[in-house]
């Protein structure tokens, strides 16, 4: 059990015994050192409810509360805050068995949940833009934290591999491929041809109607379509797997839209059957007359013309994950604009009869320099293979600037890792929903809160065991003897790893990987200010080995940490 929740329970005890509602205590790191370790407002929330004096509640929770055999005598700050100040034994006791702890005191979930997160989830013959990039990190990193607290997640690509785009797509592929450019660089020529028809039949109904009347031979099995349309599906699958595979990101499931469209149309019978549906205007649609956010937004389920729609696909989606795996919940990590969609798929849902725990993850754009939506230097959407190549060649740069002595296949390789590790970072250390601007500049710094910055705490401490192990000839002997703190910066520092057990379920409460990264800044922090206060290697040997230790149990929570965002360090940089 960590201090926190040790001293939450405490003070639930306390407020019992005082006869006040034990659900008042709530405990919270000190806001400053000069408070001590940890507070609670328990005496003012309480004074509050019962209108009575909030120092003297808390002078009466004072006398009930029995912590002496971890912290000192507790005081009473300010409007009425209770201070604890943790004995340094006890705190000592506490990173000892973070550090002899495989999670590093990071517990299991009491209730471990099946949850299937849909993320990524690019189209076909459209290039993956800005908001696939962030769906793609995002969703990853929050995979990585729910399995990594015991959830069985199930992670699923729900590619857009069906849809009208194919329409322009197999009409360009018959009359414009360029099949060079096509083995060289599939998406980038699926997307031509897909733009280049789009231009040309915009002044052409003629053109317009054979584009279309590709598509409808697609959907209806046309078989040199079909042919073209698998081809176009499975080159857009290498390239993806290309990325992923850079990215070090995996898929338990990869079913695209087209696996779901033979139900499509039984499932608009049904729910016309059942009454869920009613049609209107010639359109099949559900209405929504009992949810006033929805009530003039009914979803639409089947065109007049017979097609069908995105939320129709996300319906079939939905049951057969219903099926195939009976999770407690579905995540759809994809971006605020899709937002009513959501609205409409999770309300249409309720009416079928499912109660699995549906939840939309939304995020904000990226935006460019000229605070609009993130372009390229030409004016395109910026596609994620020329992101990640950019920022390991922008890593590259740096790298060999401060690392000229490293072999040329060492200097990719923490290129690689610092790069992805820059982009991944600055869209993490975002609240997912604000917009935020791109700056190469800014993500690749090597202050501030960055990758680079982590990385580096990270592979600074590695270099002090290098050193370690060159000077202390009989060999360092910290393996086995106990951390011992004592120092200001030491309290500070085992303190800040200690809340590693409480971050990462802040973070899955609200689906925010944000909070994990405050928290590595913070912790890298406060290994600097203890690397600047406290003599490692100078010290005598029982502190050397306690710093020593001390830093181990550091790295092991950055290395982790930055592991559950999906970011790897290097051993050197
Ligand atoms: N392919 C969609 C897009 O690019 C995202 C799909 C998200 N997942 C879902 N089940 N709707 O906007």
């Amino acid at each position: 059990m960590s201090l926190q929740v040790n001293l939450r329970q405490r003070v639930a005890d306390a407020l019992r015994t005082a006869g006040i509602d034990e659900r008042f205590a709530a405990v919270a790191p000190a806001a400053a050192a000069r408070f001590g370790d940890f507070q609670t407002n328990a005496a003012m929330v309480a004074a509050k409810a019962l209108k009575k004096n909030p120092r003297e509640v808390a002078a009466s929770i004072l006398t009930h509360l029995n912590v002496e055999d971890f912290c000192e005598r507790p005081t009473v700050a300010g409007a009425g805050f209770i201070n604890f100040k943790v004995l340094d034994t006890a705190l000592s006791d506490a990173v000892n068995a973070v550090r002899n702890d495989r999670r590093l005191g990071v517990e299991s979930v009491q209730k471990a949940k099946t949850i299937l997160i849909d993320f990524s989830s690019p189209n076909v013959a459209k290039p993956m833009h800005v908001g696939h990039i962030r769906s793609t990190i995002l969703g990853d990193s929050l995979s990585r934290i729910a399995r990594h607290l015991g959830h069985r997640v199930i992670t699923d690509n729900h590619i857009g591999d069906w849809g009208t785009q194919f329409g322009k797509v197999i009409y360009g592929w018959k009359h414009l491929l360029n099949r060079v450019a096509l083995e060289q660089t599939p998406i980038d020529e699926l997307v031509r041809l897909y733009r280049e028809v789009n231009a040309m039949e915009e002044n052409d109904p003629v053109l317009k109607e054979t584009v279309r009347h590709e598509l409808v031979k697609l959907q209806q099995g046309d078989a040199e379509n079909l042919e073209i349309w698998k081809q176009a599906v499975s080159l857009s699958w290498k390239e993806f797997e290309r990325l992923y595979g850079l990215l070090e990101i995996t898929f338990d499931e990869r079913l695209g839209e087209s696996f779901y469209n033979d139900a499509l149309g039984p499932l608009v019978d049904r729910l016309l059957a059942q009454g869920i549906a009613r049609e209107s205007e010639g359109a099949v649609c559900i209405f929504f007359p009992e949810t006033p956010a929805l009530e003039e937004k009914p979803c639409l389920i089947r065109k007049s013309d017979g097609g069908f729609l995105y939320a129709t696909t996300d319906l079939a989606t939905l049951e057969y994950r219903e099926q195939r795996w009976h999770p407690d919940a579905v995540w759809y990590v994809t971006g605020a604009p899709q937002q009513l969609h959501f609205e409409q798929v999770f309300a249409s849902a309720r009416k079928l009869g499912i109660t699995t725990d549906l939840l939309h993850i939304a995020f904000g754009s990226i935006l460019g320099e000229d605070r609009k939506m993130m372009k390229t230097r030409s004016g395109e959407n910026v596609e994620l293979g020329g992101l990640l190549g950019e920022a390991i060649e922008q890593a590259m740069t740096v790298v060999t600037e401060k690392n000229p002595d490293l072999s040329a296949a060492e200097q990719h390789e923490v290129a690689r890792v610092i790069g992805l590790g820059a982009v991944k970072y600055a869209d993490l250390m975002q609240h997912r929903l604000t917009d935020y601007l791109f700056s190469w500049e800014k993500m690749l710094s090597f202050q501030g809160n960055t990758a680079p910055y982590l990385q580096n705490a990270y592979v600074r401490i590695r270099s002090i065991f290098r050193k370690a192990e060159a000077e202390l000839s009989e060999g360092i002997s910290y393996a086995s003897s106990p951390i011992s703190i004592a120092a200001p910066a030491e309290r500070a520092l085992a303190l800040q790893i200690l809340k590693f057990g409480e971050v990462l379920h802040a973070v899955l409460e609200d689906q925010r990987p944000n909070l994990l990264c405050l928290y590595l800044y913070e912790l890298a922090d406060s290994f600097h200010s203890f690397y600047e206060a406290c003599p490692i290697l100078k010290a005598e040997d029982r502190v050397r080995s306690s710093r020593l230790a001390l830093a181990e149990v550091t790295a092991e929570v950055l290395k982790t940490g930055l592991s559950l965002l999906g970011i790897g360090v290097p051993e050197r940089m």
